[in-house]
């Protein structure tokens, strides 16, 4: 109560309207005469293209040239141009002293890329903290190129661009107070812009990179002390497979995707790793190597390949710290992967298995469950929960659930959701069969759902 009857009425009411979408916000300043401008003082705002039309009207939007439906496209332009005439109008009034947030999200062919510089340029001067900007127009259109101002912004604390965004990092440039950084399918000025940017960023602590095929950033070096979580994701046919870098002892978190078919990558140096969620294709076992200190393992291999997935079956990597392995399946050759993981972790306490997609595969390339002459250290010590699910189950889950359930001395409860794409008779069947199935902790709870 004190802390509010330290505002005035109006600093109230803007510390209320901050709280409502920027569109809400604007709504109320038909309220009265001492709230007409009161909106123009919240220090978020958020224009997202999405929130002047239903879904359903959207896509006929998207589609209505091709269809004819002229009305549409009239009625939906018209609608897209008042929002743009009136964040033209209205931002350059706009007087909160600092401002938070802007968030920016369009799609529509008829914006003109340029007001992106112009808008940005205002909150630059208004000392912005968080910038965001989607533009992914359904039409061919020029990038949108971001000001020169946005590269010495002293109060920049996160900036998220995705899309169409032209990021053209100047020779020199200073963002002292940048932490969080996401560059979603951006194109660059040129090869080396990226680089530029990691390279001078001393305070980063969360990077997010999602390079496209087509971009022209051949080399990729992430070589930051400060930083605590890092996404990276880099595509089947990307050329910076040319190689990557990745240096940063302070590392929490990591989440990679890599997909190409050579491994070129060198990471090194992650000795606070806790957690990392990898989606791997062949080079998967180039990928474990580096997280053997983890607590939290999530892992989807995207490779159905025997043969690449049994390479990583060996002794020779162990995960002395493993608590949490959330395995995720797609395709029909995992259990070899699985098993060894399993061997690999004596202190495994919760297991998650998932099948995104499974399928039956040759019987001599998966393990036999039910013929396994020892069981790992985890399932006689360790486990406690185990959470099985699947749209649809394989037969080789359905052994490994039953493996799981009859050799899990320490069991506490087993979590089991599948077969939302079976038909219920044969769900039922499932359920019945793995309930009377014999239980290594007799008291370990079942649970479906
Ligand atoms: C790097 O950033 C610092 C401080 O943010 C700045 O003083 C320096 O000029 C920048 N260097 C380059 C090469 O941009
Ligand atoms: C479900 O699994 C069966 C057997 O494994 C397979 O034949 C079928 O294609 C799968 N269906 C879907 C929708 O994944």
């Amino acid at each position: 109560m004190d802390k509010i009857s330290g505002f005035s009425d109006d600093e109230l009411l803007v510390k209320i309207l901050s709280f409502l979408p920027t569109k809400e916000a604007v709504t109320t300043s038909i309220l009265s005469k001492q709230w007409k401008f009161l909106w123009m003082r919240v220090p978020k705002l958020e224009y997202d293209e999405m929130s002047i039309y239903s879904r359903q009207f959207y896509f006929r939007y998207l589609f209505s040239e091709e269809m004819g439906e002229s009305e549409t496209y009239s009625i939906a332009s018209e609608r897209f141009q008042r929002m743009q005439c009136f964040i033209e109008k209205n931002l350059p009034l706009h007087s909160s002293p600092v401002m938070e947030s802007l968030r920016l999200k369009f799609h529509n062919a008829l914006f003109q890329p340029e007001d992106i510089k112009l808008w940005v340029d205002i909150v630059v001067s208004r000392c912005v903290q968080e910038l965001s900007v989607d533009f992914n127009p359904f039409k061919e259109k020029p990038n949108a190129l971001l000001p020169s101002s946005l590269y010495t912004c002293k109060s920049l604390v996160t900036l998220k661009l995705r899309n169409n965004i032209l990021v053209d990092v100047p020779h020199v440039f200073s963002l002292p107070s940048l932490k969080t950084l996401q560059l979603e399918r951006v194109t660059y000025a040129d090869g080396e812009s990226f680089q530029r940017l990691l390279s001078n960023c001393s305070v980063l602590e969360a990077l997010l990179v999602e390079l496209c095929t087509c971009d022209n950033v051949r080399k990729f070096a992430v070589i930051i002390p400060s930083l605590l979580s890092l996404s990276f994701e880099i595509s089947a046919g990307h050329c910076a497979a040319e190689g990557y870098r990745i240096d940063t002892p302070s590392l929490k978190y990591f989440k990679l995707t890599d997909l190409s078919k050579s491994f070129s990558g060198l990471i090194e140096n992650m000795p606070k790793l806790n957690e990392a969620d990898i989606i791997a294709g062949h080079n998967i076992k180039k990928l474990l190597e580096f997280c053997t200190s983890v607590k939290r393992l999530s892992l989807l291999t995207l490779v159905d390949d025997a043969e690449a997935l049994t390479a990583v079956y060996g002794d020779d990597i162990v995960f002395d710290q493993l608590e949490h392995l959330n395995f995720r399946i797609y395709g029909a050759y995992w259990s070899k992967l699985l098993y060894w993981l399993l061997i690999a972790s004596p202190k495994l306490r919760n297991l998650e298995f998932n099948e995104i997609f499974s399928r039956d595969g040759a019987v001599d390339t998966l393990v036999r469950w039910n013929q396994l002459s020892s069981v790992p250290q985890c399932l006689l010590s360790s486990l406690q929960t185990f959470k099985w699910s699947g749209y649809n189950v394989s037969v080789q889950g359905k052994y490994l659930a039953t493996y799981i359930l009859g050799n899990s001395c320490q069991l506490k409860i087993a979590t089991i959701s599948i077969g939302q794409g079976l038909d219920p008779q044969k769900k039922l069947k499932i359920e019945t069969n793995v309930k009377c199935r014999f239980r290594g902790s007799p008291t370990c709870k079942l649970v479906f759902y």
